[in-house]
């Protein structure tokens, strides 16, 4: 049975059992921000455990794309850890319970897998009497294969979590440790667990209370490549069909053979799996980056070029490898074959940008590791730790890898303390700062009656909430998020802010900063009391401002607009990449691998005015989400639309999945002006612009920079440049006549500095201090008086901002009486705390101490006088 067939025979079955199957969520998590990313195919329904939030059915069964680090080094070790993979699991919302969980399990496994019963083995929770009952009365399992262990027990983070039972199957003696202690639990290949079956019952919170649910719930998960490697008969998960065909494809760029050496095993099965990790994230919509997710896909990627690296090869191969992934799951996630050009560029850009640093890097750390061990030290300082990532690109873990092959360890606290400054530096740097979403708590409240209705004027408050948390009434002043029965409201989403405005009720105002979107679609409004007292039950006068909300209209239209003439001008591989749609500007990330020239700036700004003054109906049409896909709509990463999709389209211009708000027509915008353009890393790139009065506003600002430059220049607009050139030319000639005035100053000072020439020991010296910029400049005014002395020593300083420089010259004849001018520089930099030497003809010097400049020269008078024979 392959991995597909296994995937729908599961769905199936569930689908039998009266679930509603829903595809897979996006790695992403939703509105949770607990999770960095999905590692369970209970995480996008945790809302539905707590009770916070109604399920569109009480029994939901999915497939689910999983991301966990955790146990990233056991991967490629072991026959069954992944960094991604894909949960199997039904779940109950309050509905049904453990004799139902239990039950279907095993019919699943025993009559339509036909896994031998024989070879079953079942944990459970040491005082979960009720699960042993039901396994060994009503399913037959004999007791001496019913195990009691205390860690069952599911949780991930805080949350929906409670105790649990695992399915597990012997896979025979000779797949196993061989030590006597060797049963179900322990970590070798021989007992595979292939499903957890959790009792949904309790919710812990953040500081670990556990809090028992009103009602319980079921959530179980398989691992599709561990049950497809029973049923394949594999060794491992590696050799599956979902994982089996990167293997090939490396071990053939790479010249080797699978099975014949444990070491480049290893290194093909994380390839194999980091491959699937990479493109499947990429596909969600994450980006490397130094942060939060962007960070777990660097390492992955990261670490997969090492191994490839390890293996011999020495050029670039992942972007391959995403060919290979995106052919395994072109049944059941066709949208990695829709974004592969993408997906590849991003990698190929990630791993040239590793690749570049990798071998001095790997040069960096093994001498590292070559002075640790001659030292016979094991711990690398964290500051060389930090150094290697943040100049080499080395995640830390890959650094803690590396050194563990040879005994040694990273200073962890050394390293994290040079990225916690580098942290607060970066915070620092950063203005916009995100919000955490908190999801309230709405239990009680029947959401699907909740209404949204664009011309509502009035509604009744159905729930008060302050910080989350039900409340009866609030006050003046106090911030607040409320829920009416029907709402105008636009709620934040696809890039566009919320709506603003005011409710009114008789006895309170509410000034409503936005409005923003549940996962279950419930809209609330967030803002704040400016009057009296708001409680359920009041009805309110609704005012949207709706000069905003038509702002904003504007610029979501020219948004689009915007994308259509991006790919229109620079090519398909444009996408969307995030997006702010507000009533001030829009501003538009998109992947695009070069900055956007000047000209291609004016072409796109153009074609997006033409199709403006064209006066284009704006029309939107609600589909199911194939059709959208069938029109060619442009649909955006990570975003998870329901079964109906609206689509807004722009005559044949443009067409994309949007449920923001827009202009009726074109026209509408006015204008489309592109304020700047910008890359943010990774191939991204930025662009902002203004519609509306917005683009009138900036441009009249425009002018009156302009208009103040001509009054500045006391000239108008239109002659500015010829006025700029003119005066540009006029400083040019001013620095000529200048340069000429320096150079009759310099030679009235050389004048001077004859006049109060000495004589020492029947030698001339002149010396004394000058203006010179620099060394050079020194030196041709000391070679000017030494050739109008003829015969002699010349001495000069000069000082240049906090230092002094010194410059000694000797005559031939001089230096035949005795005078060496390196000699005499050594003694008058040593006064101004310097140091210098040079020949006996010509010496110069730089000191520290300006102000010792007088005493110097005297110096010089007087090494010179003891020199003289
Ligand atoms: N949520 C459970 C797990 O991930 C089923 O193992």
């Amino acid at each position: 049975m392959t991995g597909n067939e296994l995937r729908k025979k599961f769905l199936q079955f569930f689908a039998s059992k009266d679930h509603l199957v829903l595809p897979s969520a996006s790695l992403i998590p939703e509105n949770d921000p607990t999770l960095l990313l999905i590692g369970a195919g209970m995480a996008p329904f945790k809302p539905f455990f707590t009770g916070k939030m109604k399920p569109p059915h009480p029994r939901i069964a999915t497939c689910q794309k999983c991301v966990r680090t955790g146990d990233i080094e056991n991967v490629g070790r072991t026959a069954r850890h992944h960094t991604f993979f894909e949960m199997l699991g039904n779940f109950s919302f309050g509905d049904y319970f453990k004799r139902e969980a239990i039950t279907w399990s095993w019919e699943f496994i025993t009559e339509h897998l036909n896994l031998p019963k024989d070879k079953l083995w079942i944990t459970i929770h040491t005082e979960d009497d009720e699960a042993f009952e039901i396994w060994h009365k009503e399913v037959g399992v004999p007791v001496d294969r019913i195990v009691r262990l205390e860690d069952n027990f599911w949780e991930i983070g805080p949350g929906p979590c409670g105790p649990c039972s695992e399915i597990h199957i012997d896979l025979g003696e000779e797949r196993g440790c061989g030590k006597p202690d060797c049963r179900v639990g322990c970590s070798c290949d021989r007992y595979l667990e292939i499903w957890n079956l959790v009792f949904t019952q309790y919710d812990r919170d953040e500081e670990g209370n556990y809090t028992p649910l009103a009602k319980k719930n079921i959530d179980t998960g398989a691992g599709l490549e561990r049950i497809a490697s029973v049923l394949q008969n594999k060794r491992s998960n590696f050799e599956t069909d979902l994982l089996f065909p990167i293997i090939e494809h490396t071990a053939k760029v790479a010249g080797v053979t699978y099975g014949e050496s444990a070491k480049t095993d290893v290194s093909l099965k994380v390839i194999a799996d980091h491959g699937r990790s990479l493109t499947i994230m990429i596909a969600d919509g994450v980006l490397p980056s130094n942060e939060g997710r962007g960070y777990v896909l660097r390492r992955i990627l990261r670490r997969a070029v090492r191994h490839g690296r390890l293996l011999g090869i020495d050029k670039p191969f992942l972007a391959d490898i995403v060919d290979v992934v995106a052919n395994i799951f072109a049944e059941p996630y066709p949208e990695i074959n829709d974004k592969k050009a993408y997906i590849k560029k991003v990698v190929q850009l990630e791993e040239e940008r590793f690749n570049a640093t990798l071998a001095q890097g790997m040069e960096l750390l093994n001498s590292h590791i070559r002075v640790l061990k001659e030292s016979g030290k094991t711990v690398l300082d964290g500051a060389t730790g930090f150094k290697l990532y943040d100049t080499f690109g080395f995640p830390w873990e890959l650094t803690q890898e590396i050194l563990a092959e040879h005994d040694m360890e990273l200073d962890r606290a050394g390293f994290d303390q040079a990225m916690d400054e580098q942290r607060q530096r970066a915070r620092a740097a950063r203005q916009e700062n995100e919000e955490r979403v908190v999801v309230p708590d709405l239990s009680g409240l029947v959401t699907q009656e909740l209404k949204y209705d664009p011309q509502a004027e009035s509604a009744r408050v159905v729930l008060v909430l302050q910080d989350g948390k039900v409340v009866e009434a609030a006050h003046d002043g106090q911030e607040v998020a409320l829920i009416l029965d029907v709402t105008p409201f636009y709620a934040e989403g696809g890039g566009q802010v919320g709506d603003s405005g005011t409710l009114t009720a008789q006895y309170g105002t509410v000034a409503v900063v936005t409005a923003r979107k549940l996962p279950d679609g419930t809209i609330y409004h967030v803002g704040s009391v400016t009057e009296g007292t708001i409680k359920p039950g009041d009805m309110v006068k609704i005012a949207v401002d709706a000069a905003r909300r038509r702002d904003a209209s504007r610029n979501h239209t020219a948004t689009h607009l915007l994308h259509a003439a991006l790919k229109k001008v620079l090519g398909e591989h444009v996408n969307q990449a995030g997006s702010y749609v507000g009533p001030d500007r829009l501003r538009f990330d998109f992947s695009h691998f070069a900055p956007v020239t000047v000209e291609q700036l004016a072409e796109v700004e153009n074609m997006v005015n033409e199709v403006i003054l064209r006066n284009i109906a704006v029309g939107r049409i609600e589909t199911t989400q194939e059709l959208a896909r069938e029109m060619g709509a442009t649909a955006l990463f990570g975003e998870k639309y329901g079964e109906r999709v609206s689509v807004v389209i722009i005559d044949d211009f443009s067409k994309e999945l949007c449920g923001g708000t827009h202009v009726s027509s074109t026209a509408e915008i006015g204008q489309f002006k592109i304020v700047s353009e910008t890359g943010i890393g990774s191939g991204i790139r930025r662009i902002e612009a203004v519609t509306g009065y917005a683009a009138l506003e900036y441009i009249r600002s425009r002018e009156e920079i302009l208009q103040a430059a001509a009054l500045a220049l006391k000239s108008r607009p239109e002659d500015l440049v010829g006025r700029i050139d003119g005066v540009l030319a006029r400083v040019k000639d001013l620095e000529k006549e200048l340069a000429a005035l320096k150079t009759k100053l310099a030679k009235f000072a050389v004048e001077d500095l004859l006049a109060n020439k000495k004589e020492i020991n029947g030698v001339a010296l002149v010396a004394g201090q000058v203006d010179a910029a620099d060394m050079d400049d020194l030196r041709s005014t000391a070679d000017l008086v030494r050739d109008r002395l003829r015969s002699g020593v010349v001495a000069l300083g000069a000082v240049t901002g906090e230092k002094v420089n010194f410059v000694v010259m000797a005559t031939a004849d001089a230096v035949a009486r005795g005078v060496h001018a390196g000699n005499i520089i050594k003694e008058m930099a040593k006064v101004a705390g310097g140091g210098g030497g040079g020949r006996p003809d010509m010496a110069q010097a730089g000191g520290k101490q300006p102000a010792k400049l007088a005493d110097a020269l005297r110096i010089a008078q007087e090494v010179m006088g003891r020199q003289i024979k």
